[in-house]
């Protein structure tokens, strides 16, 4: 992952962008870092989460939602592109690239709407656009990594929720 950082004295002329990694113990504790970001999110970020199947992305969302004072249960979009929740501080789109392969696949499914959100998206498999040549002018990365049953190591860009 990329790392920028701001240069000597021009702390407040430039958007500071670094990196920051924890230890997970339990579920509970990586739906409180998501929530942490819906709280302090703003209409246009794009969260982009990657890590392997059973990583804890979909449980990082349930945080996200709970943060933007959204009442709904968040379930993985498993058969539509994207799940929209309302009812909150900002509209939630939750995507997952699982299954979508090809630029053209993403292209054709709808996936460019959603990277410039009247809300807020959240991109399961975010790893899948790059791949793809595709970008993503103001993303925020979050990669999840099993280390153990429970342990999880979350490296993320921090700016500051
Ligand atoms: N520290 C932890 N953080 C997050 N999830 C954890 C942690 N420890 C255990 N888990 C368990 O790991 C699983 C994570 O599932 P989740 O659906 O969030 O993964 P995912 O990354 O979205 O997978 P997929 O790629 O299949 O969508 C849950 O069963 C959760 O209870
Ligand atoms: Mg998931």
């Amino acid at each position: 992952m990329e790392q920028r950082r701001h240069q000597p004295g021009r702390r407040d002329a430039c958007a500071t962008l670094l990196m920051a990694a924890f230890i997970s113990h339990s579920p509970a504790e990586t739906e409180s870092l998501g929530e942490r970001w819906g709280r302090a999110a703003q209409t246009g970020l794009v969260i982009g989460l990657s890590g392997d199947l059973g990583a804890g992305k979909t449980q990082f969302v349930k945080g996200v939602a709970r943060g933007l004072g959204i009442a709904a249960r968040v379930h993985s979009p498993t058969f539509t592109l994207v799940n929209e929740y309302g009812g909150g501080r900002l509209r939630l789109f939750h995507l997952d690239l699982y299954r979508l392969e090809t630029r053209g696949q993403m292209v054709s499914a709808g996936l460019e709407e959603f990277l410039q959100p009247n809300g807020v998206t959240v991109i399961e498999w975010a790893e899948r656009i790059a791949d793809c040549g595709l970008r993503i002018a103001d993303l925020k990365s979050l990669k999840i990594e099993i280390i153990g049953e429970m342990e999880r190591k979350i490296i993320y860009d921090d700016f500051g929720a």
